[in-house]
């Protein structure tokens, strides 16, 4: 019988953990590791308690783990033995000297170069799983060759598409496998490798393969389309407040083009996550770096538009409530980024609640999937630090005094002036909102940032409702926001 095939992933984060977990599941032939440097993190994987939320995954870590899926922090054995080796570390936002607050920082990506180089005894393919520049295989190549000790390396790039709160259903079946390869003997060779493992589940007409320089471009190409549309659609959802449209309206006419398409044209209180103005903001240092200064600044607006947006949030909330929220108790319904994940990385909640702690606001905080602690740390730290390691973070969250986080909607609401939804949770369609408003302050306010409340059924009720984009009450037209 031909070899085992032995793939080792290091990084067991968000991209790690569900994709090799749906290899594992997908290839019972195929020996599956996933290393990383934090002992927590590879603890958590090997426990009840997964170290991500995720809907769908714990069925599968449980069916794979110890059959043919392992979790270890033995990073070196584990990719000395590999065949094909991924690298799913983070890429974050460089938060000094060059590029600062553009460029992403390949230091992780670097250090796992190099150790591959220090440990392998056989020929590998390396595939670059993580979000990086492109032309990164270029430099990652570099360090391998240069370091090589007579080992040949095939470098592939093969970003990962799934979005978080659906990653199981997303790898099980993906819109496309994307294979970046050298066209060379070697190169093609390694990509084919790549490509019968995916083939394992996946429709041959989707695994899709191109040059390493496509494939590395295309995942940030496809990260700044897929925001600029989210940034188109709160553009014009300002407008709608202005003239009376109605977003929801506009977003359903112009998806019905085929050409546009219905998804991913909901208005909001803007997008977050780990990825979108990470990746955009290195595709804008990106095309600074290559002469091409208009063409980075067009992408820049996408980012500004969803600044705007979060500011224009807060705005709203402030003015509506007679101008101050000094003292003030306002609850804030959801922190992720997006419904089913507790990720809170650039989550829009941070700067809405940053923003009415800066009007003095007293928040009071419920999400079903982020804990206090979370949410503390995420409101103590500066701007683009979440994405490093932990010991680079504030140790002891800085108790900020006037956030209290609950484990109850009801609870969370119970004397507020205001509510803000903040993350399109299920669960937040189905609250008893006549109960709610019962325990408020009035006049009761309700500003939804995700659109995901009846406004007609709690404007009976009594409240003041603000969704996005929507006509507004004669309340919020008396006492409009300044911009
Ligand atoms: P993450 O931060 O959850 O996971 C990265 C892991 O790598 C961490 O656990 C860290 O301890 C580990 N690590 C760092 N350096 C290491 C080293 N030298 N050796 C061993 N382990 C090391 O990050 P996440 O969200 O999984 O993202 C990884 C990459 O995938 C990023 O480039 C991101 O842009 C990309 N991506 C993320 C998606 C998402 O939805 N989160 C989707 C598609 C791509």
């Amino acid at each position: 019988a031909a070899k085992m095939v032995k793939i080792c992933c290091i990084g067991a984060g968000y991209v790690g953990g569900p994709t090799m977990a749906v290899i594992a599941l997908k290839c019972p032939s195929i020996e599956v590791v996933v290393v990383d440097i934090s002992a927590t993190r590879i603890a958590a994987w090997n426990s009840d308690q997964l170290p991500i939320y995720e809907p769908g995954l714990e069925d599968v870590v449980k069916q794979c783990r110890g059959r043919n899926l392992f979790f270890s922090t033995d990073v070196e054995k584990h990719v000395c033995e590999a065949d094909i080796i991924f690298v799913s570390v983070n890429t974050p936002t460089k938060t000094r000297g060059l590029g600062a607050g553009k460029a992403a920082d390949l230091t992780y990506w670097e250090s796992a170069a190099r150790m591959i180089a220090d440990v392998s005894k056989s020929d590998k393919i390396v595939v670059e799983k993580s979000t990086v520049p492109v032309k990164t295989a270029e430099a990652i190549e570099k360090i391998l060759t240069h370091n090589s000790k007579g080992i040949s390396y095939q470098i592939l790039s093969n970003p990962e598409f799934l979005a978080e709160g659906t990653a199981i259903q997303d790898l099980f079946n993906p819109d496309r496998v994307l294979i970046g390869g050298r066209e060379t003997p070697e190169g093609r060779k390694a990509v084919q490798a790549l490509k019968e493992v995916y083939a394992n589940w996946v429709p041959e007409d989707r695994i899709i393969t191109s040059n390493l320089w496509s494939a590395e471009l295309s995942k940030l190409a496809a990260n700044a389309i897929l925001a600029q549309r989210i940034s188109s659609v709160n553009a014009i959802s300002a407008l709608c407040e202005a003239t009376g449209a109605n977003v929801s309206e506009v977003a359903y006419a112009v998806g019905k083009d085929s050409r546009i398409g219905p998804k991913f044209l909901n208005a909001s209180v803007g997008f977050g996550g780990s990825c979108f103005q990470k990746d955009i903001l290195n595709l804008v240092y990106i095309c600074e770096c290559n002469g091409l200064p208009e063409v980075a600044t067009y992408w820049k607006q996408v980012i500004k538009i969803n600044d705007y947006q979060k500011s224009r949030f807060v705005n709203r909330v402030v003015s509506s409530m007679f101008n101050t929220v000094s003292g003030k108790k306002i609850a804030v319904l959801g922190f992720a980024f997006k419904k089913d994940t507790g990720d809170t990385r650039e989550t829009p909640a941070i700067d809405v609640c940053k923003g009415l702690l800066g009007d003095k606001a007293k928040i009071s905080i419920y999400d079903p999937q982020v804990s206090a602690d979370q949410i503390r740390r995420d409101l103590a730290m500066n701007k683009f630090d979440w994405d490093h390691p932990i010991h680079l973070q504030p140790t002891s969250p800085t108790a900020v005094k006037e956030v209290t986080v609950t484990w109850d909607a009801y609870e969370a609401t119970k004397g507020a002036h205001g509510v803000c939804i903040l993350t399109e949770w299920d669960e937040f369609k189905s609250l008893d909102y006549a109960k709610i408003y019962e325990n408020m302050q009035k006049p009761a306010f309700i500003f939804d940032g995700r659109n995901v409340v009846d406004s007609e059924k709690l404007r009976e009720i009594g409240f003041i409702v603000y969704s996005i984009g929507k006509p507004l009450d004669q309340w919020l037209k008396d006492m409009p926001a300044v911009a």
